[in-house]
């Protein structure tokens, strides 16, 4: 192998690749994934094994730890993850400063990078207890604020986790539990949450857990780290792409659900229209987590009895692009986010915590990825450029 430092040294010559389509920025015993032949795996589990058999806080333990836990270690880590899920009562003042339309990932960015204010210390990662602890906090801590955001925009009181039921049954219960009584979330919708969590939960070097790996490269904090990997996921481009792809449905079935209309949009060059939830960086055969979601989609309407003509559109749309010309030869294929907001639609969750859902599933890979990072002892990120602007100027002032 060429050393790529030792090359540049010498000849001066670097390696350009805007949005790194053919770099690797560092080695990963996470995730693997096949964009070629749509495989994914967490740790070597595929990803159609866990969806179905595991549930979300497994995957999280074995994302992080490296190992699915047992039963021990589960339970543990569990309790670890409740005797962090209180939030400082100044938080409030915080949420209380923000507008009631604020966007929730914005808020969401903003009070996870907060949360440092009120956890100053940093975490010793060469101490395993510190980390365990830093880890467990982060999972509980998060969880509550996302669900805050929510409230907030609603103007509803805020809830606190209930340590009585599990991790997803808490994110029901956070969202929709109303003073007035008692709340129980439906298992069916509890069954599919921790499917899409898993689903979502990391997906190597994607864009916003590349930013997670920078951000803590320069070993700034867990928290602010994954602050900055919630703004890179908030992107229509990236995390953003689910709210996206229902409020494009929603258009094209206020239109008269013409779809070949809004795919000839999508391929007219002049147009900045894209079809949102198709195409991929890395899947360019198909994305296995679109096939699980696909069918999850179709089980939970018809289980909870919901009739939606989103879902049909949705069909329409994905039968059409996949045998039109322009989509096959550029390998465009539903993305996981093409059918995640039909799910969250009928499951209640509404369209603008769309991306919050997909951050709450991805958490445990940030945390997975910043930790590896860390006792990879990785160097700061700090790519180099091709200077393009001016050459050297005389200074003479305009005023
Ligand atoms: N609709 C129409 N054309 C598309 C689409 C789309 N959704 N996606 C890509 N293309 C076209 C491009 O215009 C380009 O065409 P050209 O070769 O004629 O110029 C070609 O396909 C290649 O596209 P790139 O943008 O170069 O591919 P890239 O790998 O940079 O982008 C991305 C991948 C961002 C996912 C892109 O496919 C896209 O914008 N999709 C829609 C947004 C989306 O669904 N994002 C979610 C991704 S999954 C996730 O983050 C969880």
């Amino acid at each position: 192998a060429i050393d790529i430092n030792k090359l540049r040294d010498l000849t001066g010559i670097i390696t350009l690749d805007p949005g790194y389509k053919n770099s690797g920025s560092c080695k990963s015993e996470i995730t693997f994934l096949d964009g070629e032949e749509g495989i994914l795996r967490y740790r070597g589990y595929s990803i159609e094994d866990l969806a179905e058999k595991a549930n979300f806080l497994e995957v999280s333990y074995l994302l992080i730890f490296g190992e699915l836990p047992t039963a021990q270690q589960l339970e543990q880590f569990e309790n670890g993850i409740k005797k962090h899920t209180l939030v400082n009562e100044e938080m409030k003042n915080i949420i209380d400063g923000f507008p009631k339309t604020a966007h929730p990932m914005g808020v969401l960015s903003a009070l996870t990078s907060a949360l440092t204010a009120f956890n100053p210390k940093a975490v010793n990662v060469d101490n395993e207890k510190e980390m365990y602890e830093a880890i467990c906090k982060t999972m509980g801590k998060f969880l509550v604020i996302a669900t805050w955001t929510y409230r907030k925009s609603m103007g509803y009181p805020l809830n606190y986790y209930d340590n009585t039921t599990g991790y997803v049954e808490n994110f029901m219960q956070l969202m929709f539990k109303l003073p007035t009584g008692p709340y129980s979330a439906n298992p069916v919708v509890v069954d599919a949450l921790d499917k899409l969590f898993i689903l979502h939960a990391d997906h190597e070097q994607n864009c916003s857990t590349s930013t997670v790996r920078m951000v803590g490269s320069s070993h700034a904090g867990l928290f602010a780290s994954i602050s900055s990997g919630v703004s890179a996921l908030w992107g229509p481009l990236h995390g953003g792409a689910n709210q996206a792809v229902l409020e494009m449905l929603e258009e094209i079935n206020k239109d008269g659900g013409d779809t070949d209309k809004f795919l000839a949009k999508a391929k007219d060059k002049n147009d900045p229209f894209r079809l949102m939830g198709f195409g991929h960086r890395v899947y360019k055969n198909f994305d296995p987590r679109a096939k699980i979601i696909k069918k999850a989609a179709t089980e939970v309407l018809e289980t909870l009895g919901v009739e939606d003509p989103i879902l049909d559109i949705a069909r329409k749309l994905e039968k059409a692009a996949l045998e039109d010309d322009y989509f096959k030869s550029r390998n465009l294929y539903p993305n996981v986010d093409f059918y995640s907001g039909i799910i969250y639609r009928a499951l209640g969750i509404p369209t603008d915590m769309f991306t919050v859902m997909f951050a709450i599933g991805r958490l445990p890979g940030w945390i997975a990825q910043w930790k590896e990072m860390r006792e990879n002892k990785e160097p700061i990120g700090r790519p180099r450029q091709i200077y393009t602007g001016h050459p050297l100027r005389e200074f003479k002032s305009n005023k």
